[in-house]
């Protein structure tokens, strides 16, 4: 059971179907031994009662920004002090757009402002909500602004869709706010002058013009380093299979489709270089020859044979180069991780690789979670389960004690200070 020790969680809850699951969520972070105050939107009361959720945090429940006797005793400014943490859950689209905004026009968005907490929401909507240009991009701000976002998960929904927009569950919640890395501290520049080029998602190989083989990868856990990669001061390039993800703010990214165009891409770009990490899930094999025109329905209801080649192996390619950056390597595996990763990692050349168990339920593929080690050549460490970006960050922190001093800047590469 993870552990939140008598932290002080100020939860948040928003006018969304979800908001059912709160209930079982409150019980779960008084189990792991936090104090909750829970603040309410004034749509929330429509999903979910006041009553039920006192009863479980053992707090009155707050809603009212204008609530005269509160305020005398314990205003929005000191719940906002008070909080360790502040958890909106579920987050509706229309609270993520008056946060992205900066309002501050009920108790919870007040105090969202002023609280110096870190601030996780974990959206939850319908898929076609979740997808608007408008969702995204308060999105994409808010998470620029520092907010921590939890999923949302993919999958049924309650209207009957089926699509991204669930609420990641409690006890993934729970999770990812008590691992060691979740509060986020201030990104140092730790990368600031160096290049980094990265990998993610998955390759796709034609068959025919209208089929391919391709594999599950989503790209968030590439993406997310990216991101942080960017935010520690790097430069970084993202050559990038297809997924659904939108650029991270300041990464230049670089689309391919086949391994081989991955390949290329990498190789016109890795001169100049100071980290490679391959985080990508490049097809092993792909058709022999892809058809001209999409391949007939034979009708003879024998068995069709579709003969494969081997792709070339990039990250061993770039190992191979006479003048190489730092390699780090991503390996998913499903049985005996560690021993199949130490011996990929010595094979292609490697100076580390990250290893994630994807047998493992909620990690690795399409998730935004993972638990994953780092293995070099003298030592390794593991990167507890957590959110695929407090996850990249620790990497990225590891990355630099271990191989810092393979990676100073020369002097003056960074301009006149
Ligand atoms: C039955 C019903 C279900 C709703 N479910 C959601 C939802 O899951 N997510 C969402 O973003 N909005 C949902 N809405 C819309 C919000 O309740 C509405 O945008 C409201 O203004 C949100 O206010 P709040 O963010 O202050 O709680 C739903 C509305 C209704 C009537």
């Amino acid at each position: 059971m993870p552990e939140l020790d008598s932290k002080h969680i100020l939860l948040g809850i928003t006018g969304g179907i979800a908001a059912y699951k709160t209930p079982a969520l409150v019980r779960l972070l008084r189990q792991a031994g936090a104090e909750v105050q829970i603040v309410m939107s004034a749509s929330a009361r429509h999903f979910v009662t006041p009553t039920v959720l006192q009863a479980l945090s053992g707090l009155p429940v707050r809603d009212d920004l204008w609530d005269g006797g509160a305020e005398a005793a314990m205003g929005h400014i000191e719940l906002a002090r008070w909080a360790d943490l502040v958890l909106v859950a579920p987050a509706t689209a229309d609270v993520m757009a008056r946060l992205a905004g900066g309002r501050a026009d009920d108790l919870l968005t007040t105090l969202c402002l002023a609280t110096p907490a870190p601030l996780w929401l974990a959206p939850a909507m319908n898929q076609g909500m979740w997808r608007h240009p408008a969702v995204q991009r308060n999105r994409q701000r808010l998470v620029s602004d520092g907010v921590l976002l939890l999923g949302p998960d993919e999958g049924e929904q309650a209207c009957g869709d089926t699509g991204p927009g669930r609420m990641v569950e409690p006890e993934a919640i729970l999770a990812a706010i008590s691992a060691p890395s979740a509060t986020p501290t201030e990104t140092e520049q730790i990368l600031l002058g160096l290049n980094v080029l990265i990998t993610a998602g998955p390759t796709v190989e034609a068959i025919d013009p209208v089929r391919y083989i391709s594999n599950h990868s989503s790209g968030k856990q590439g993406y997310a380093i990216a991101e942080c990669a960017a935010a520690m001061g790097a430069e970084v390039t993202l050559v990038s299979g297809p997924t659904r993800l939108d650029t991270p703010v300041g990464v230049t990214r670089i689309d391919v489709q086949s391994a081989r165009d991955m390949h290329d891409r990498v190789h016109e770009n890795i001169a100049g270089q100071d980290i490679f990490i391959g985080v990508a899930a490049v097809a092993d094999y792909r058709p022999a020859a892809a058809a001209d025109q999409k391949i007939k329905k034979q009708g003879d209801a024998a068995d069709h044979t579709l003969i494969l080649t081997e792709n070339p192996d990039i990250i061993a390619s770039v190992a191979a180069l006479p003048e190489r950056p730092l390699i780090v390597g991503f390996a998913a595996e499903t049985e005996l991780a560690e021993e199949h990763a130490r011996q990929k990692r010595q094979c292609k050349g490697l100076d580390a690789i990250v290893v994630n168990d994807v047998s493992k339920a909620q990690i690795g593929f399409n998730s935004d979670y993972n638990s994953a080690t780092l293995i070099w050549e003298q030592g390794e460490v593991t990167l507890p389960f957590q959110g695929k970006e407090a996850l990249s960050r620790q990497l990225l922190e590891q990355l630099m004690s271990v191989f810092g001093m393979r990676l100073t800047v020369p002097p003056g590469a960074l301009g006149p200070t």
